[in-house]
């Protein structure tokens, strides 16, 4: 029997964990951030497949440091990681292999981006610091003036912890439906991507408000948003990512390479990399992993498989499931600015039918995060399975003796999937 140690603590890892618990093969799984008192908790010679959760174990190169130690590892190398680290890096291998993605401007000083500003229209690009900015980074400006103001604040350093100090992007704006691509790679370029997911950042309904990490999500993406011909052209652009990444001299292998696409209206619906991420999505993993599941895939197979370089792909057309999922993420008060934590969190340890709940900000059944738990209803279809999750949720606010999960000021979409339910 098998054992798991998964580097990371949110709700993508509790999905994570879900998935290996799932698996007649794994007898014992562990969950931390601490890399040595997770590795402390396996003696003897039997190592664990270790699964990195975030990136920045990933680009500080813990996946290199634990396979040279001789451990079985799901995850990016340093080398490869840098395709998340600088987005920069990831434009220069994509206009190389040909892979479609926003035309980008970078600049390194000042007066570079005073004069890209200067002959541009504000609406036209986006600007991205370089670098790990949490999810963060980006900003969409309106004038000049904005547009001046973001970008030197970058290159200071003094935003988004010093990402976009060394260079600042200037990437043309797309518009149309974005979707998430998960893909899991092992060695020779061997991929498989799991069903599409489609995200929600906003933090209010009809996609208003701030910026989030995620409030929700729901998968498989219908051909009502991404037609067959859509999703060839996806398959094609990872497939010459992949091959691009090698032949650039950086290959990705035994990871997860997280694609963010957009069917762009500028390029006749064609999906178009807005970026890559070396890690597993976050709330995507959390709506993607029980939906597989369900699907009959043991993802300790698979992420074991592309660890050990042969991907043993799903005997599973994730293109034609009859089955669908939905997340909703339950925010703290205040959340994403100002999270107040420390309410109870009633009914966590019920039973839920064709329900998962992944914790997140929880301690000792109190909120102690922003993002505090997801609840992922799954079934036939995304109306049932949005169903499922909601009635999971105590959405009256009725308190600790309804038989539901809530807690006291809880913040919660209630239109998640809303570009595919038939009411919300
Ligand atoms: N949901 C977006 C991401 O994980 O990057």
């Amino acid at each position: 029997m098998a054992e798991v140690l998964i580097i990371g603590s949110g709700g993508r890892e509790a999905a994570l964990e879900q998935s290996m618990i799932a698996s007649d093969e794994v007898e014992r799984v562990i969950v931390t951030n601490d890399v040595s008192t997770g590795i402390e908790q396996f003696s003897g010679n039997k190592k664990p497949l270790v699964i990195v959760g975030p990136e920045l174990p990933l680009v500080q190169g813990l996946a290199d440091e634990l396979r040279a130690e001789g451990y079985l590892v799901f995850g990016a190398s340093k080398a490869a990681a840098r395709y998340e680290a600088s987005k920069s890096f990831a434009v220069r291998m994509m206009e190389r292999a040909g892979v479609l993605h926003p035309e980008t401007h970078s600049v390194r000083t000042e007066s570079e981006a005073a004069e890209f500003i200067l002959n541009n229209s504000p609406t036209n690009y986006m600007i991205k610091a370089d670098g790990l900015a949490g999810g963060k980074g980006v900003v969409l400006p309106s004038t000049r003036t904005e547009a001046l103001d973001a970008a030197l604040g970058m290159l200071s350093g003094d935003f988004y912890d010093g990402a976009g100090k060394e260079i600042v992007n200037f990437a043309q704006r797309h518009s149309g439906p974005e979707v998430s691509a998960m893909i899991v790679v092992g060695d020779n370029d061997e991929f498989t991507i799991l069903p599409l997911a489609q995200d929600h950042k906003r933090l209010s309904e009809d996609d208003t408000g701030p910026n989030t990490g995620g409030m929700g999500a729901y998968a498989p993406v219908p051909v009502s948003i991404i037609s067959n011909g859509q999703y060839a052209q996806l398959f094609e652009s990872v497939e010459k990512t992949l091959k691009g990444m090698r032949t650039s001299g950086t290959p990705f292998e035994r990871g997860l390479l997280y694609g963010g696409f957009m069917l762009s209206e500028q390029q006749e619906g064609k999906p178009v990399v807005i970026e890559y991420n070396v890690r597993f999505g976050d709330p995507e993993t959390q709506v993607i992993l029980p939906l597989v599941r369900e699907a009959g895939v043991d993802m300790y197979n698979l992420l074991r498989s592309a660890a050990e370089g042969g991907l043993e792909k799903p005997d599973v057309d994730f293109a034609k499931l009859a089955i669908s999922a939905l997340t909703v993420c339950l925010a703290a008060p205040g959340y994403p600015n100002n999270p107040q934590k420390g309410a109870d969190i009633y009914g966590i340890d019920n039973d839920y039918t064709d329900v998962d709940l992944q914790l997140a900000g929880v301690k000792n059944s109190k909120v102690s995060g922003g993002r505090v738990l997801y609840v992922t209803g799954t079934g036939k279809t995304i109306d049932q399975a949005a169903a499922n999750a909601y009635a999971a949720i105590d959405v009256q606010r009725v308190g600790s003796q309804t038989n539901k999960v809530g807690f006291a000021g809880m913040q919660f979409r209630k239109d998640i999937g809303r570009q595919v339910r038939a009411r919300f």
